[in-house]
């Protein structure tokens, strides 16, 4: 660790405690001067350090910067190595994208890459991810034979399930599941999911998945363009310190922090309790523009969503082939 990330260490867990120059550097092993430009360094980021003579510095409590040292205390005992493995940024263009270079690099299980905003951020379907400050856009790399999954369509039910629990640990408040992938708090979209993969082309078996969850944690309503004010939802719409790391831990403890991976029955289980759509009407929209009206009754154990028509027929949808608009109730 770098003296910067080793003062923001020290000061992250103590937060509104105050501790002088020499204090710090005592502490740390390192001169005072390292101490002051490390300082400096964080306040360059955007940290709020305060400095009150005779008393010294101070992390003030409001502090909602995305870093490693405020995200490691708060792993499980299991998740904890993935620290080592962690790289928090200010602004990338893609956290998947930067994920795919380090994956194809040979980076590890459960590689992270987390930014505070992003300027060409993905969606499905090709579409662009509005990504401003207040976000949490993070990119995991998982190797399929961690996960012990015989249908790979698991790791998409465990990312919507797990970012529906996380956001419940931090906030209290209870999002649901759109089908496939899309999360939704109080009737606004407040999550993204897009899971990139790329596959052996020799043995045609999985390589690896690059995992991606953007979630809008603290934005405010003005962050988004006007034309998304409507649909897009934010957990908190303001700022609570400290609300993104502890959302960071709480996805990296339940995704691939878990030691073993969840069984996939227990996955489909968790994901399907979040589902809103369950015994509803839907609209599904085929791939060639057409739609229909059915009844969503279910899904099977690799995520699929069962539906049955007026006609009576029940067909097994899959998420690349089709889209789903939920009927008013
Ligand atoms: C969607 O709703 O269409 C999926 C959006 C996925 C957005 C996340 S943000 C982190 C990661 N990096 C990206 O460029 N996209 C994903």
């Amino acid at each position: 660790m770098t003296t910067k990330e080793r003062v923001l260490a020290l000061l992250e867990a103590h937060r509104g405690e105050h501790f002088s120059g020499a204090q710090l550097a005592a502490s740390l092993g390192v001169s005072r001067n390292a101490v002051w430009k490390a300082v400096t360094e964080l306040r360059a980021a955007g940290c709020r350090i305060d400095a009150a003579t005779n008393r010294g510095y101070c992390y003030a409590a409001e502090n909602d910067l995305l870093s490693v040292q405020g995200i490691l205390p708060l792993l499980s005992e299991t998740a904890r190595p993935l620290a080592a493995h962690l790289q928090v940024f200010p602004e990338l263009a893609s956290t998947n994208q930067t994920a795919k270079e380090l994956a194809l690099a040979g980076a590890a299980h459960g590689t992270a890459v987390i930014a505070e905003r992003q300027t060409q951020g993905r969606g499905r379907y090709m579409r662009s991810f509005c990504s401003p400050p207040g976000g949490l856009y993070i990119s995991m790399i998982l190797h399929p034979d961690r996960l012990n999954f015989a249908h790979i369509t698991t790791v998409t039910a465990l990312a919507g399930a797990a970012v529906c629990e996380a956001v419940e640990a931090v906030s209290g408040k209870k999002p649901g599941i759109k089908w496939v992938n899309d999360v939704f708090l109080d009737g606004k979209k407040i999550c993204g999911i897009l899971t990139e993969a790329v596959t052996d082309i020799e043995s045609g078996t999985l390589g690896w998945l690059v995992l991606g969850i953007g979630i809008n944690v603290t934005t405010r309503t003005e962050d988004f363009p006007p034309d998304l004010r409507e649909i897009a939802g934010s957990v908190f719409g303001e700022d609570v310190p400290g609300s993104r790391n502890r959302l960071a831990a709480e996805l990296l403890n339940r995704i691939p922090g878990c030691v073993p991976a969840p069984a996939e029955a227990e996955v489909i289980g968790r994901y399907r309790s979040r589902l809103m759509m369950l015994g509803r009407q839907v609209t599904v929209v085929q791939s060639d523009g057409t739609e229909y009206s059915a009844a969503a009754l279910d899904i099977d154990e690799a995520g699929h969503l069962i539906v049955e028509t007026a006609a009576g027929e029940r067909r097994v949808l899959s998420s690349g082939e089709i889209r789903i608009r939920m009927q008013e109730s």
